[in-house]
Formats: C-alpha cells, structure tokens, sequence
C-alpha cells in the first residue's frame, strides 16, 4: 500500500499515487452515517480504496461543530490534502443541508461544505449518501453497464433512495413515503428490524410491500439493495416479492465512500 506523498509541485498533496494524473483522480470519500462516520482514499478511476476505511463510531448524535471535528479527524489519519467528497444522510442543496432525519437537527440549514472545508483545510463536495452509493454501484457495482431505469435502496439507520436512468443519478427522498402517517422507512429500514425484533421472512415481506408501492409509481427495471444488510441478502430477498429484478450491492460498505469520492472530482 502507498503510504501519503508529500506536497508536489501540482499543488494538491497525499495523492496516494504518482504524479499530477493520480492526483486528479483521487479524492478522499466520506460517508456520515447514523452511527459511524467512514473515509478512505479512492482512485475514482478504478473505484479501489487506497488505504483502508478508517472508521470513527459516533454513538450519540453530534453537532455539526463536533461532526466537522470528527471529519478532519478522518482527514488527518490520511494525511490528506487534496478534494474531499462527502456523503450526508439528508436532503442536500448546493452547499447546504436541508434534512436531518436521523442526525442531530443542528444540520438543517447548515452550509456543510463552508463547515467541514473550514475543519479540513480541503475543498469540499456534498452529496446525499444514497446519491453517492448510486453513482459507486452503476459505475463499478451491481448497476455497471446497465442504462435501463434502475433505483437504488440502501438500508441501515434510515432507508436511503436514488434513481438511475440512462446512466444519470438523482437522489430521491423515498424512504419519507407516509405509511400509516410516518415515514416508511420507520418500519422497513434495518434499524426498525432490529427495534421490532422482527424475524428475516417478516421484515422482507414488509419491505417487499414497501418497494411495491414504489414500483407502482416508478416501474424501475431493476433494483439495487444496498446497506450493510445486503451481505444477508440470500436471507430476505427470498421474501421480497417485486416486478423488477432485485439485486444486492457489490460494493457493499464501501460504495458511499467511492461514491462520494466519485461526486468531488466529477464537481471539481
Ligand atoms: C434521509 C435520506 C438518506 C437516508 C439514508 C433518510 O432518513 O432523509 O436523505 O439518504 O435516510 O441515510
């Protein structure tokens, strides 16, 4: 594994690679989540880590002051210099976020790419985390080569939403469907498997009524199971009856990361 360059004469440094072409293709992908916050330095070219993930646990909710201290932690353990992409679990326009449903409230309305390119001392690009997992699975994953209408769940604290078509990603904010006048995402992501206790086959036939409701509406011609859960697919999918084909993730943990990686040299 290379170990982080010094400053070179292109002006970004740590490029984890050689030259002026490594550098412009590798950036440093973020993933904040509701429980952790994960970075690695990825080659967007490729869609390979680095280095491996450093992972920091954030148990309670943080301000965004202690949010941005963690992030330039991450950037500290890589040394890091150079773009940084992050994916935040909300909704995200231009520099700001606009939601926080499952992270402390503090974040609604905060201009993220001032805060965290403040804490870093590197040039910032924000995108929403299942935005971020989408542009990973379709350039290097599950959805490689495929330009049909494709959408894209993750699953984990909240349940995250993106839609592909023609090679195009656009977030979408789907897991706020109201069932029952909640967000759906309340009783199909994995954390409300985990509260209720529920067993695999429930839980997946829950979720399959959850993605038929959204096949009704946006007829996808294949769907993308992302989240760390989808490593137990073979344990739910049998569950999960849907119209389109289901498939789990190839990048698994790792496609928020190379996502957002993806998103700061692409907004470069
Ligand atoms: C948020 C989405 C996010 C998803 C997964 C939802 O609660 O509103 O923006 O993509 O959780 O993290």
């Amino acid at each position: 594994m290379a170990t982080p360059t010094e400053r070179t004469d292109t002006g970004i440094a740590n490029s984890y690679g050689e030259g002026e072409a490594a550098n412009r293709m590798n950036a440093l992908g973020i993933d904040i989540g509701g429980s952790s916050v994960k970075g690695a330095p990825v080659n967007t070219k490729t869609g390979k880590l680095l280095a491996e993930r450093h992972r920091i646990a954030t148990p309670r909710h943080l301000s965004p002051v202690m949010m941005a201290r963690v992030v330039a932690e991450i950037a500290q353990h890589f040394q890091w210099r150079g773009l940084i992409g992050m994916g935040f679990p909300g909704v995200i326009q231009g520099p700001h976020i606009m939601t926080s449903a499952n992270l402390h409230p503090g974040f609604i309305g905060c201009d993220a790419v001032k805060l965290f390119g403040k804490s870093t001392g590197c040039r910032v690009a924000l995108i929403n985390d299942a935005a971020a997992a989408a542009l990973a699975e379709m350039r290097f994953g599950a959805g490689r080569g495929f330009k049909g209408k494709t959408l894209l769940l993750t699953l984990g604290t909240g349940v995250g939403t993106a839609l592909a078509h023609g090679g195009v990603v656009t977030p979408c904010e789907l897991g706020h469907l109201v069932w029952k006048g909640k967000s759906a995402e309340k009783f199909v992501a994995v954390s409300a498997r985990d509260r209720e206790e529920l067993s695999w086959e429930v839980w997946g036939r829950r979720l399959g009524k959850y993605i038929r409701d959204l096949e009704a509406l946006l007829w996808p011609e294949r769907i993308i199971i992302g989240g760390g859960v989808s490593a137990k697919h073979h344990k739910f999918f049998p569950h999960v009856e849907t119209r389109a084909k289901l498939v789990p993730a190839k990048l698994l943990n790792r496609a928020g990361i190379v996502g957002a990686a993806l998103w700061a040299v692409h907004s470069r």
